[in-house]
């Protein structure tokens, strides 16, 4: 039972403040003071984000969007951006993030999760998740904007990769933009064109914005493309080379799309974001290190294969973290000594003070971390 209907808490938000400079000098804690606000409503939070589930929708076979409000503490985001979730199974806290498909004048927010199968959030989310269930919002990233100035757009998005497009894209249009944008959605089977009714909705209704797809594992109609991403298949798109360029999808496709741009003279800008992690340039050698808390006051024997938020992880220490792929920056921390490798670089910091990347350091010698 709630003390409070949903709505109210929406405004409690700045009501909250002197609590929160009592946590901030330190004399109270946040869990106690949570606990306590959970009694009033379970979403009542002093500083975290929960969410409420307001509508589900089956957009594609294997994704569904949920439609999301959030209590005071929501900070907003634009299209394109990614949030992140948390929700606890069994006892154990998980997090992933998702693109928000929608930003709405209401307040409210749209994701969309694919199933990954065999996966341990997103089954769960499409089978069981209810309307009207609480989930935890994270940190906000993703650098995808809308160029306001194109002449033109091309979108190129694979599997999930169209969900960020798609949030840019029913803004602009809502805001009124009207160069041609053509959208090519890369997906295996005709079920998996997520968003499909509505796409071809936008489509029938204005006049620049031109849709297709193209199956991979399937046989194509006559209005679709076969295969993966090829020149070929931008053969129809008028004033190309003027286009401005998104691309976002798996690693390897993103690869293709700056390999045929970079190649193609395009006069237009490529932005473009691949939602599989980068390859890690881990050490060679294996070696065996001491890895320093400062603030936690714990030493831990560690090694330098792992990054350092999975070491701190399987300390039992909770950093606070978004995407894990050295993105968000929501990990940042600062290194106090010893030398750190940057897994997507290779490269060595050794300077004390200088700030790092939890999910994307690793030690290279002991290391102490402001932690
Ligand atoms: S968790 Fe996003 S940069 Fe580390």
């Amino acid at each position: 039972m709630t003390l409070m209907p949903f709505a109210w808490i929406r405004g409690l938000s700045g009501g909250l403040r002197p609590l929160r400079a009592l946590v901030a000098r330190g004399w109270l804690r946040e869990s106690d003071v949570d606990a306590w606000l959970a009694l009033l409503h379970p979403a009542l939070r002093l500083s975290r984000v929960m969410a409420r589930v307001t509508a589900r929708q089956w957009v594609a076979d294997d994704m569904l969007a949920l439609t999301l409000r959030a209590n005071g503490n929501w900070r907003g985001a634009l299209p394109g951006q990614h949030v992140q979730l948390y929700l606890e199974r069994n006892g154990v806290r998980l997090s992933r993030s998702y693109s928000l498909t929608a930003l709405r004048p209401d307040g409210s927010l749209e994701i969309a999760i694919k199933r990954q199968v065999g996966g341990r959030v997103s089954p769960y989310l499409l089978e069981h998740l209810a309307v009207g269930e609480l989930l935890e919002l994270g940190p906000v990233y993703g650098e995808l904007s809308w160029p306001e100035q194109a002449q033109g757009l091309l979108l190129l998005a694979a599997g999930s990769g169209i969900t960020p497009l798609l949030g840019l894209l029913r803004t602009a249009l809502a805001q009124g933009f009207s160069a041609p944008v053509s959208l090519l959605h890369y997906v295996r089977e005709q079920g998996q064109r997520a968003f499909v009714a509505e796409l071809q909705a936008l489509q029938a209704q204005y006049a620049n914005v031109q849709v297709r797809w193209s199956l991979s594992a399937a046989p194509a109609d006559a209005s679709q493309l076969q295969g993966r991403f090829c020149v070929e298949h931008l053969a129809d798109i008028t004033g190309l080379a003027q286009r401005s360029v998104l691309a976002c999808g798996p690693a390897g496709f993103v690869a293709q799309v700056q390999q045929w741009w970079q190649g193609a003279n395009q006069v237009g800008g490529l932005q473009y974001e691949a939602f599989t992690p980068p390859a890690l340039q881990l050490d060679s050698q294996r070696r065996e290190v001491r890895l320093g808390f400062a603030r936690s006051h714990w030493v831990a024997p560690a090694d330098n294969q792992r990054s350092l938020l999975e070491q701190a992880e399987a300390q039992g220490l909770t950093p606070a973290h978004g995407c894990r792929q050295g993105i968000c920056a929501s990990c940042t921390c600062t290194l106090l000594s010893g030398t750190v490798r940057d897994l997507r670089s290779g490269l060595l910091f050794s300077e004390p003070g200088q700030p790092i990347r939890l999910c994307v350091s690793a030690p290279h010698t002991d290391v102490e971390i402001d932690l």
